[in-house]
C-alpha cells in the first residue's frame, strides 16, 4: 500500500462492566477501579495523509466540528510529540451517541492517535502512546489498545488483562446526555463505598478464563444517574421488566446494556424493548486483537497463485 494512500480505521465504544468511585482525589478527579471493555458499536476515520504539516477534521455530526474536538487534538498531539512534518485530513463519521457513557470521543482521539503513529512512521511504543494520550482524557489511554482490561488512577492507568467471556450486549438510549463531570458532581458521600468486592470478582473469573459472574457487574455512577434522570431509570425499570436479567449504566451513562450468552436471547430482548419505543442496538464484546488488527497498516499477504 503506498504511503500517502487513505486509510479507514473503526474506533470501538466500550462499556464498564464495573466502575468502583473510591474516593475523592485533592486534584478534583476520583480515584477509579473499573473492567472497561470495547465493544462492537464504532465510529469511522478516514485518514488521508498531507505532504505538508497541515491538519484538518470534518465530521458528519455538526456540533464536533471545533478545533478542539478530541480527534483533532489528538492529531496535534502526535505531531508535538515527535516533531514530525506530516499532516493529515481526518473524516469522522459518528455512530457512538456523544455524552452516553460509552468514549466515543475517547476512542476516536486514541484511534487517531494509534492509526497516524502507524501511517506516518512514528514508531512511538504503545506505553508511551497511553503516556501522551492521558493528557486528553481519562479515559483515553484504555482505548489504545482496547479489549478487556483493568484501569485505575483517575482512569488512566491501564492494566491489560486476559480478553473476558465473548458476550452480546444490548444497549439502550435513554433520550437524554450526561456530562462526565456532572455525573460524578452528583455522587453522594454514601454512594461511594469504601471497599469494592465487585472489581476483584470480575477481575478473577477474566484472570481464570471463566464465563463472567453478571451478578458482580457494578457501577458506583449509576445511583448518581439514576436519581438524578428519572428516565434513565425509568428505562432500566422496562429493561428489566422486558426480561434482561442484568441491566447496568455504562460509565457515566445515560447508556444502559444488558449482557447475554446467546443471541436468540439478546434478540428477543432487542425486539421487545424496541417494541417498546426504546432506541436500541446489538453489539458484542471486542478483544484487544481485533482492535490492533484494525490499526495495524502492515500489507495483508495476497493469496497465493495456484
Ligand atoms: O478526564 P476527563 O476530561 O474525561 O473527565 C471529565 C470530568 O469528569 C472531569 O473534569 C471530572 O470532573 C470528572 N472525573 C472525575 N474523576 C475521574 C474522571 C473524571 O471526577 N476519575
Amino acid at each position: 500500500m503506498p504511503a500517502d494512500m487513505p486509510i479507514f480505521v473503526p474506533a470501538f465504544a466500550k462499556i464498564n462492566l464495573t466502575l468502583a468511585v473510591l474516593g475523592r482525589r485533592s486534584d478534583g478527579y476520583h480515584e477509579l477501579a473499573s473492567v472497561m471493555q470495547t465493544v462492537s458499536l464504532y465510529d469511522t476515520l478516514r485518514i488521508a495523509p498531507r505532504a505538508e504539516g497541515a491538519l484538518t477534521c470534518a465530521t458528519d455530526l455538526p456540533e464536533l466540528d471545533i478545533p478542539d474536538n478530541l480527534a483533532l487534538r489528538a492529531a496535534h498531539l502526535a505531531q508535538a510529540t515527535t516533531t514530525t512534518l506530516i499532516g493529515a485530513d481526518i473524516e469522522l463519521h459518528k455512530e457512538i451517541p456523544v455524552q452516553a457513557g460509552l468514549g466515543g470521543g475517547s476512542s476516536d482521539a486514541a484511534a487517531v492517535l494509534a492509526a497516524l503513529n502507524a501511517l506516518w512512521g512514528l514508531r512511538l511504543p504503545t506505553a508511551r502512546l497511553e503516556q501522551v494520550s492521558a493528557t486528553l482524557g481519562s479515559d483515553v489511554p484504555f482505548f489504545v489498545r482496547g479489549g478487556t482490561a483493568l484501569v485505575s488512577g483517575r482512569g488512566e492507568r491501564v492494566h491489560a488483562l486476559p480478553d473476558a467471556e465473548a458476550l452480546w450486549f444490548v444497549l439502550v438510549q435513554p433520550p437524554v446526555r450526561v456530562a462526565t463531570r456532572a455525573a460524578f458532581q452528583a455522587l453522594a458521600p454514601a454512594d461511594v463505598a469504601a471497599s469494592d468486592p465487585h472489581t476483584p470478582a470480575i477481575v478473577a473469573a477474566i484472570r481464570r478464563g471463566q464465563p463472567l459472574p453478571l451478578d458482580q457487574l457494578a457501577n458506583t455512577l449509576e445511583l448518581p444517574v439514576l436519581r438524578s434522570y428519572p428516565v434513565v431509570a425509568r428505562t432500566r425499570a422496562l429493561l428489566l421488566a422486558a426480561g434482561a436479567p442484568q441491566a447496568r449504566v455504562s460509565g457515566s451513562g445515560p447508556t444502559l446494556y444488558a449482557p447475554f450468552r446467546t443471541l436468540a436471547e439478546a434478540a428477543a430482548l432487542l425486539a421487545r424493548v424496541r417494541q417498546e419505543g426504546m432506541l436500541a442496538r446489538l453489539c458484542r464484546s471486542v478483544s484487544r486483537l481485533e482492535v490492533m488488527h484494525s490499526r495495524s497498516l502492515a500489507p495483508i499477504a495476497p493469496p497465493r497463485a495456484g
